[in-house]
């Protein structure tokens, strides 16, 4: 069973911009927001099968429900993340707490390389690919592949609104990448085509990607997607995925959706 990490959205709120979705006057609607969240756990668990670990909200920390950023988990070993801006920098003890209370081994990199975790570490059993310049450092990468003996391939990220690997780069359990190409500059470009052979490159239309499409989240055959993305859903399912949509624009002032709010443990 695939098991997620996830945090209840109690303190979730816009209390600062840091990636151009974020606006303070755009609040948060807690009760929307937290029906929204619950609704994303019923689908996880009843239809898509996979277990949830919650940790505990802090107050003070609204961006902690987006998980995907508490670092990367491999077997029994936990790397947390070190966040590039100071608003999130708070969130690392109390992810590295969780992982050490659950009897994962605490890894972390030198003070001086940003890195947030599976939001920007993305891949394929063998070939993982590393998101970089917005929020991490690309400095972090051959570390990373140091510790878990994985080749990692570095993906610039280009356009501003997608800071975050996960919010343009998705890959899926059948060998296929979901992806927003002009997310990528041509290196990154190349490097993917290089990997990915064409007939498994889905490639999302940006009136989707800017509604997350990306940002789905795919355990075996089933795909939870944000609502809204009717084109994305029929490249899936063309290829026999069973999407599940799931309204998260509460989570999309902030600039996340699905993905983000969960962290793979196995
Ligand atoms: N407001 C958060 C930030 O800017 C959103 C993080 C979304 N997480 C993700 N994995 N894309 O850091």
């Amino acid at each position: 069973m695939s098991r997620l990490l996830v945090c209840p959205p109690k303190y979730f709120q816009i209390d600062y911009e840091i990636n151009p979705w974020m606006r303070r006057e755009n609040a948060v609607d807690p009760s929307r927001a937290a029906g929204q969240w619950q609704a994303l756990m019923k689908v996880l668990e009843e239809e898509v099968g996979a277990g949830i670990e919650r940790m505990q909200p802090v107050p003070g920390l609204p961006d902690l429900v987006f998980t995907a950023n508490a670092g990367v988990v491999v077997g029994r070993r936990a790397l947390v993340s070190r966040f590039r801006y100071p608003e999130r920098q708070r969130e690392e003890a109390h992810f590295a707490q969780w992982f050490r209370e659950h009897g994962y081994e605490v890894l972390t990199l030198e003070k001086t390389l940003y890195f947030e975790g599976a939001g920007d570490l993305l891949g394929f059993p063998d070939t993982w690919f590393g998101g970089y310049r917005q929020r991490s450092d690309i400095r972090s990468f051959p570390r990373l592949s140091e510790i878990f003996q994985r080749e990692i391939i570095p993906l610039e990220l280009i356009d501003s609104r997608f800071y975050h690997l996960d919010t343009c780069f998705c890959p899926l359990s059948g060998g296929e990448l979901l992806y927003l190409p002009t997310a990528f500059d041509s290196y990154g470009l190349a490097a993917i085509a290089q990997r990915i052979p064409e007939e498994r490159r889905l490639a999302v239309p940006e009136e989707e990607a800017i509604r997350f499409a990306c940002n789905a989240v795919c355990v075996g055959k089933e795909v939870v997607i944000p609502a809204g993305c009717p084109r994305t859903t029929h490249l899936l399912e063309a290829r026999g995925y069973h999407t599940h949509a799931v309204e998260l624009d509460e989570f999309m002032k902030s600039g996340g959706a699905a993905k983000c709010l969960t962290l793979a443990l196995d």
